[in-house]
């Protein structure tokens, strides 16, 4: 069989227009760390299972190992953990993994940070309901989720706080 012509796409990537040329099969995730040296989003299960690979995309969480790259269109926003670095919230809400002790062996958490953001851009101030279901997409073999919790709701309260 020919090997298929690549797809040229354009899109926005961490607020900036860029343009790439595919493979059909290529997944988003495969797209930006490959192609964009941006390594953040990890491949845990690489099946839409486990939350490792979790990007921003139109302001939505998404499973970047499902999303065909090929897919994307101009008007596509994705945006990566590396482009949140100087979000004060994200900083927060590292800061407070940080403090409460929620990394271990970090696998899961660039994935995880990303659903927090998430998380307290929809709400605020989140009940501990909210922080549950909001991070069921994303897995952790290590913490047992109960300090990744903490430090969500302490992001949120020192957000509130305005610190
Ligand atoms: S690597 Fe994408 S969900 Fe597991
Ligand atoms: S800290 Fe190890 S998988 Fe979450």
């Amino acid at each position: 069989m020919p090997t298929p012509e690549p797809i040229h796409i354009r899109f926005s990537l961490n607020g900036k227009t860029v343009e790439a040329r595919v493979a059909p099969g290529l997944t988003l995730l495969e797209l930006v760390r490959r192609q964009f040296s941006l390594t953040a989003a990890k491949e845990g299960c690489g099946k839409g299972e486990c939350g490792a690979c979790t990007v921003l995309l139109n302001d939505q969480p998404v499973n970047s190992c499902l999303k065909l790259a090929a897919t994307l269109r101009p008007s596509d926003r994705v945006v990566t953990l590396e482009g949140l670095a100087d979000d004060p919230l994200m900083k927060r809400i590292q800061h407070s993994y940080v403090e409460e002790g929620a990394v271990q062996c970090g696998f899961c958490i660039p994935g995880m940070v990303v659903s927090s953001y998430h998380l307290l851009k929809v709400h605020p101030q989140p009940t501990p309901a909210e922080i549950k279901e909001f991070h069921s997409g994303n897995l952790c073999r290590c913490t047992g989720y109960t300090k990744i919790e903490q430090a969500v709701a302490k992001a949120a309260a020192a957000r509130k706080e305005g610190r």
